[in-house]
C-alpha cells in the first residue's frame, strides 16, 4: 500500500524556522486539539533542519513519570560508541558533542551520570544540560530542546512541583542565557490553560496554535490519493481537517473500500461513546479540581453545554466552569486559552454531539 506522506503546514513551519532564526529569547508552546498533528509537525521540521541546528526531541507520551527519578532517565540517553566489536564510552562532553546532530534524549557519559542523578536536585541536571549546549554553541552550532506532551510530568514533585523548576530553566535558557530554542508540545488544554495564566511565564512565551487542516489544505490532501470531490466533500463534512481521521479515510479509499462506509463507521462509535458518557452522568456525579476546590458535574450543566454547540461552533469558556472543565478532561471539548473558548476537538465530535444532543 502507499505511504501516506506528509502535507502542507507551511505555515506553521514558516513561523517555527522564523523562530529558529533569531536569537532564543521566548519558550514557545505547541498546543492544538488532539491529533491534529503537532508531534508530526515537529518532527518534519526536525528533520528538515539544516546542520547547523543541533535537536533534542524527547516525547514523554510513552514514558511512565511517577517520580523525579522517571523524568530525569528520560531526559537523558546514556551515550555508548560502537568502536569494532568492543563498545567505548564516550568519556568527555567533546567527544559527545562531535558526534550529535538530531538526538532523542540529552546525550550523557560516564563522568556527568552520577552528578545529575545526585541528591534529586533538579538542578544538578539542568546545570549539565547547559554544559552541553555551550559546549554545542562552541562548535558554532545552535541547541534546540523539545519536549513533546510536557503535561506528564505536571504532577511530578520534588521539593515542589518539578514543573516550576523547568519552566524556571526555560526561562533561564531562551530570556536568560539566549542559549537554547525550547519548543513544549501538549495536547492537554487543560494543562495549556495553567500555563497561560502562569505568573512566572507572563510575557516569557508564546503560542503557537497546531489546529486541524483548513478545507482547500484538507481537498488538496485527499485530492492527492485519488479521492473524488464527493468523497472529499464527505470527509469533510464528517471528519473535518482532522488529519488522522483523513488518513484513515485515505487508506479505506486506497484499499479499496468506500469511503462513506467508513465516515458513517467513525461517526457511530462517536455518537455512542457520547451517548454512554451522558447516561452514565444520570446516575454518578463527577467532581473534578478547580483552583484546589472540588466541584461536582452536574448532568443537566453538560446537555445545557452541549445544547450551545446546536447552532454554533465554538462558546465562551464562562460558565458552568466545573462540566466545561470536565469535557475538555474527557476529551470531548478542546479549551483554547489564547481565544478563552472551548469547542468540540473535532469536527466528527461536533456532529456527534449535535445527533446526541437532539435524542436528549
Ligand atoms: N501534516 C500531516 N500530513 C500527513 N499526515 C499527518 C499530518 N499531520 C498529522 N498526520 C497524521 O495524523 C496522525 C496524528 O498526528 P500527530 O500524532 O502528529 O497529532 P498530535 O497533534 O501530536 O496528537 P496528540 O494530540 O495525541 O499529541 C499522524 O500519525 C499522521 O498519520
Ligand atoms: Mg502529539
Amino acid at each position: 500500500m502507499r505511504d501516506i506522506e506528509f502535507h502542507n503546514r507551511e505555515k506553521e513551519i514558516k513561523e517555527i524556522r522564523a523562530i529558529l532564526d533569531r536569537r532564543p529569547t521566548l519558550i514557545t508552546f505547541i498546543y492544538g486539539p488532539i491529533n491534529s498533528g503537532k508531534t508530526e509537525l515537529i518532527n518534519h521540521v526536525i528533520e528538515e533542519l539544516p546542520e547547523e541546528y543541533v535537536v533534542f526531541y524527547i516525547n514523554l507520551r510513552t514514558k511512565l513519570l511517577a517520580s523525579y527519578d522517571d523524568f530525569i532517565e528520560s531526559l537523558f540517553e546514556m551515550e555508548m560508541e560502537t568502536d569494532g566489536a568492543s563498545r567505548k564510552r564516550k568519556e568527555t562532553l567533546a567527544e559527545l558533542v562531535s558526534s550529535v546532530t538530531k538526538v532523542a534524549g540529552i546525550p550523557i557519559n560516564k563522568e556527568f551520570l552520577d552528578y545529575v542523578f545526585k541528591d534529586n536536585k533538579p538542578k544538578n541536571a539542568f546545570s549539565y544540560i547547559i554544559k552541553l549546549f555551550e559546549e554545542v554553541r562552541a562548535r558554532g552550532k545552535q541547541p534546540v530542546l523539545v519536549l513533546d506532551e510536557l503535561q506528564k510530568i505536571g504532577d511530578v514533585k520534588v521539593n515542589g512541583f518539578l514543573i516550576y523548576e523547568l519552566f524556571n530553566f526555560f526561562i533561564d535558557l531562551t530570556k536568560e542565557k539566549h542559549l537554547a530554542h525550547v519548543f513544549v508540545a501538549t495536547s492537554d488544554s487543560l494543562f495549556l490553560e495553567r500555563v497561560y495564566n502562569e505568573a512566572m511565564l507572563s510575557g516569557r512565551c508564546r503560542y503557537l496554535l497546531v489546529d486541524d487542516f483548513d478545507g482547500a489544505t484538507t481537498a488538496a490532501f485527499l485530492g492527492g490519493y485519488g479521492c473524488t470531490d464527493d468523497e472529499t466533500a464527505l470527509a469533510w463534512e464528517y471528519c473535518g481537517g482532522k488529519p488522522v481521521c483523513l488518513v484513515e479515510l485515505i487508506n479505506q479509499k486506497l484499499g479499496g473500500g468506500v469511503v462513506k462506509e467508513k465516515c458513517e463507521d467513525i461517526f457511530k462509535v462517536r455518537v455512542s461513546q457520547l451517548r454512554d458518557l451522558l447516561d452514565l452522568l444520570g446516575y454518578v456525579t463527577p467532581q473534578v479540581l478547580l483552583a484546589g476546590t472540588e466541584y461536582l458535574v452536574e448532568r443537566e450543566n453538560v446537555v445545557e453545554i452541549l445544547k450551545d454547540f446546536v447552532d454554533r461552533d465554538v462558546v465562551s469558556f464562562e460558565g458552568y466552569r466545573p462540566e466545561k472543565h470536565f469535557m475538555v478532561k474527557k476529551n470531548i471539548l478542546f479549551l483554547d486559552p489564547k481565544e478563552g473558548t472551548v469547542r468540540p476537538q473535532s469536527r466528527l465530535d461536533l456532529l456527534a454531539v449535535r445527533e446526541v444532543i437532539a435524542g436528549v
